[in-house]
């Protein structure tokens, strides 16, 4: 099994190419770095001073288009959230909405409340949905109303009778949304439709039946076998269109103003990345959504039958979850602006799950944002992040208020581990500390 070493890995040029071999892929070794961090060339940590930037504004949010739903799922292990963060009935959450799954995820917990924030509108129209959906509608017809069953006239009529949208929600999705409700939202924004892409080469016209194989295979050596019939030197390396419509289609290029990656090593991270998905333990592979949800896509999903389609669901729409989550879906209150807007004034949390977002700032701005986060969380409280394609770690000179963030190493690396979506190169879970 590949595992993740520690929260950090490197991998040396002869690593990538062990990698590379397992997964079938050969890359020409002018496009190999000679020793790298997978996704990255420096490792930067942030320190500092506390600076009391309270006015700081969002750089990306200017130069988004924000009407554009990007994501309709989360891809970032909730389960692993949920643990990192250790979510307990007192605790006020802050999390970035994304299109909410981790949000109900962490609700599952049942935390005193958990603002969910996105300077998306778009976004957060999709947990609005997915919220009213929980609400007033049957799991049947959740299931329906997000695409894994019925008709697009089933869904749509879903939609129009839901009555606990909140009027901008309902504008945003009956005018910008109807379209991908009427196709099955569930994975439907622009990072699921690059992924559909990836996928339709790997199938190469034979359809969902190979990847339902590759799914169900029992161990790393027979995915492996199925990985080789599959055009992915093609994929990754002649036709790097392909695997770049994931930059260019799944994340605006505001998002990768501060990726310093070349189109080649940003092929070499993404194969490297993908083949250590595909190649874990079975274990590992089963009860995953991520994967069934990048290999499958909603038509194989929508192929499964009902009595087994549970484990291809994300974890909100689970038979025990959807119920359990009526009773708690008031408890979220949502947000449409930026983490830095949210924390002015008095806001203060005990935990956060806060995506990616720092590797859409520069290092300084990071720095800043980790440092105004540490002053409004509660001593004791965690805050969780994730690295894709930059370095954004947790300052290691702290001293915010009387208090600073100190990382759980040990914890961070357990998940990592475990992580269903092994797609980041870092996951860290830092704890509040008062400074002696
Ligand atoms: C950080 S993105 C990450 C998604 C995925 N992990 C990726 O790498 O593409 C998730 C969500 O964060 C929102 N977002 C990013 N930065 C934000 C900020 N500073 N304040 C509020 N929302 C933010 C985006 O609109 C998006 O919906």
């Amino acid at each position: 099994m590949l595992r993740q070493a520690s929260v950090v890995h490197y991998l040396t040029r002869k690593g990538y190419l062990h990698l590379a071999e397992r997964c079938g892929v050969r890359f020409p070794a002018c496009t190999l770095p000679r020793f790298t961090c997978v996704g990255i060339t420096t490792r930067s940590t942030m320190s500092g001073s506390c600076t009391n930037s309270s006015d700081m504004k969002s750089e990306v949010e200017a130069n988004l288009d924000l009407s554009k739903l990007r994501y309709s799922m989360v891809w970032e292990d909730a389960v692993m959230l949920s643990e990192a963060l250790d979510i307990k009935d007192t605790d006020t959450i802050l999390s970035i909405t994304s299109s909410g799954d981790n949000v109900l995820h962490m609700l599952l917990g049942k935390p005193k409340k958990i603002f969910a924030v996105d300077f998306s509108p778009t976004q957060n129209a999709v947990l609005h949905l997915k919220i009213a959906a929980i609400k007033e509608l049957t799991r049947e017809e959740a299931i329906k109303l997000m695409g894994y069953l019925g008709t697009p006239d089933e869904r749509l009529a879903l939609l129009k009778k839901l009555k606990t949208l909140p009027d901008h929600a309902k504008g945003i999705l009956v005018t910008q949304l109807a379209d991908g409700i009427a196709k099955g939202l569930a994975l439907n924004g622009l990072l699921e439709g690059s992924i559909a892409k990836l996928r339709q080469a790997c199938q190469d016209g034979k359809g969902t039946q190979n990847m339902k194989d590759f799914l169900n295979a029992s161990t790393p050596q027979a995915r492996l076998e199925i990985l080789h019939s599959w055009p992915l030197e093609r994929i990754f390396n002649g036709h790097r269109e392909t695997c770049n419509a994931l930059a260019d289609h799944g994340r605006d290029s505001a998002q990768f103003k501060y990726v310093h990656l070349s189109a080649n090593q940003y092929g070499v991270a993404l194969a490297t990345r993908l083949s250590k998905w595909f190649l874990q333990e079975a274990s590992m592979c089963r009860d995953n959504h991520y994967l069934s949800a990048f290999l499958l896509g909603l038509e194989g999903i929508c192929e499964i039958p009902m009595e087994e389609i549970d484990q291809h669901l994300p974890f909100y729409l689970h038979r025990g979850n959807f119920e359990a989550l009526k009773d708690l879906v008031d408890r979220v209150e949502v947000y449409s602006g930026s983490i830095e807007d949210k924390l002015g004034g008095e806001f203060v949390f005990d935990k956060a799950n806060l995506s990616d977002i720092f590797e859409y700032m520069s290092i300084e701005a990071a720095h800043v944002l980790m440092n105004r986060l540490t002053k409004s969380c509660s001593v004791g409280g965690r805050i969780a992040m994730w690295n894709l394609l930059c370095a954004r770690h947790p300052p290691s000179k702290p001293d915010c208020g009387g208090r600073y963030l100190q990382l759980l190493g040990g914890l961070s690396a357990k998940l990592s581990a475990q992580d269903r979506v092994p797609f980041y190169q870092d996951f860290f879970v830092c704890e509040c500390q008062e400074s002696s």
